[in-house]
């Protein structure tokens, strides 16, 4: 039996996930928050396109896959709206830019088997009916609710949505500590993101010799947080990596910059104030990242 691909919302990463699901024929559906016209096409990079046929809802079974591409701020109310589809058994996938939603997502619904997921693939959303592909990259998944069965059982599972996100977004890399690479995704997002909304640039911009003293002290900040949470680096290794990033996607603008711009609730709640929030966990004074969050809230509240 086919199994089934719930998608909460047909946000850029939502869709290019229906688009892949489309692709292999896999039954899927996206689910809105309210009715209204979705997303109907979505541009790959290779200039080809895919038109997307939604379907209506289903009841989801253990052999099914919800997956929850929404921000941070969304997500309780995204999973409240749609727990009813869900049999205790679904697994859920949340996929996101920042962390702090696996605390939700474990408290909303204790009894599923829960996955997080990062990925490092671009999407904009060119209009209320189109996304484009816009950068290739690939999707790290992994476990962070198990099932309640043997430990066969769990790595059935894992492989099963294992293959059912990689016919969706490929490459998929299996990660044995999920919390790690989002840990590392957060390092590089809490240096670009705010950086560029505050400063009205794209990532390239940060290459820029101005940028580096800051870059350096919200690496070591950061670094001093994920040891003492026990994910144990040091600020050259963040630094490097962050470089890396930023030459590799400096012509985009940062989804904070676009949030900002376009006058949308940013994540800065799941960046800079998740770690402002672990660093008081822990007793680590973290001023510039402190300093970044406040800037980016008052922001958005202009
Ligand atoms: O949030 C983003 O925009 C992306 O995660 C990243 C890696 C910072 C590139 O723009």
């Amino acid at each position: 039996m086919t199994s089934h691909i719930a998608i909460v919302g047909d946000g850029a990463i939502g869709s290019l996930l229906a688009a892949g699901a489309q692709r292999n024929q896999s039954p899927y559906s996206v689910l809105l928050r309210r009715q209204r016209p979705a997303v109907t096409n979505v541009v790959h990079m290779d200039g080809t396109s895919t038109t997307l046929h939604n379907r209506e809802p289903v009841a989801l079974s253990s052999r099914d896959l919800l997956i929850v591409p929404v921000k941070y701020y969304q997500l309780a109310s995204a999973i409240e709206q749609w727990r009813h589809l869900l049999c205790p058994d679904t697994p859920v996938v949340l996929l996101q830019n920042g962390m702090g939603g696996h605390e939700v997502l474990t408290s909303l619904l204790p009894d599923n088997p829960l996955y997080l997921a990062t990925t490092s693939h671009g999407a904009l959303k060119v209009s209320a009916q189109e996304v484009k592909h816009t950068g290739m990259g690939e999707t790290k998944l992994g476990v962070i609710a198990p099932v309640h069965g043997t430990s066969n059982e769990q790595a059935l599972l894992n492989n099963r949505v294992t293959a059912q996100i990689n016919a969706c977004l490929p490459p998929v890399l299996w990660q044995q500590n999920i919390q790690a690479a989002l840990w590392e995704k957060l390092a590089i997002n809490l240096v670009i993101n705010p950086l560029t909304a505050i400063d009205d640039v794209t990532n390239g911009a940060l290459k820029h010799p101005h940028y580096q003293r800051q870059i350096h002290n919200i690496c070591s900040e950061t670094a001093m947080v994920m040891t003492a949470c026990g994910f144990p680096t040091d600020t050259q290794s963040l630094v490097a990596r962050v470089r890396k990033v930023i030459a590799q996607t400096a012509n985009n603008y940062s989804s904070m910059h676009q949030d900002i711009h376009h006058g949308r609730q940013s994540e800065i709640e799941g960046i800079s104030g998740f770690l402002v929030r672990q660093a008081k966990k822990t007793g680590i004074d973290v001023p510039i990242n402190t300093g970044l969050y406040q800037k980016i809230r008052a922001l958005s509240l202009k």
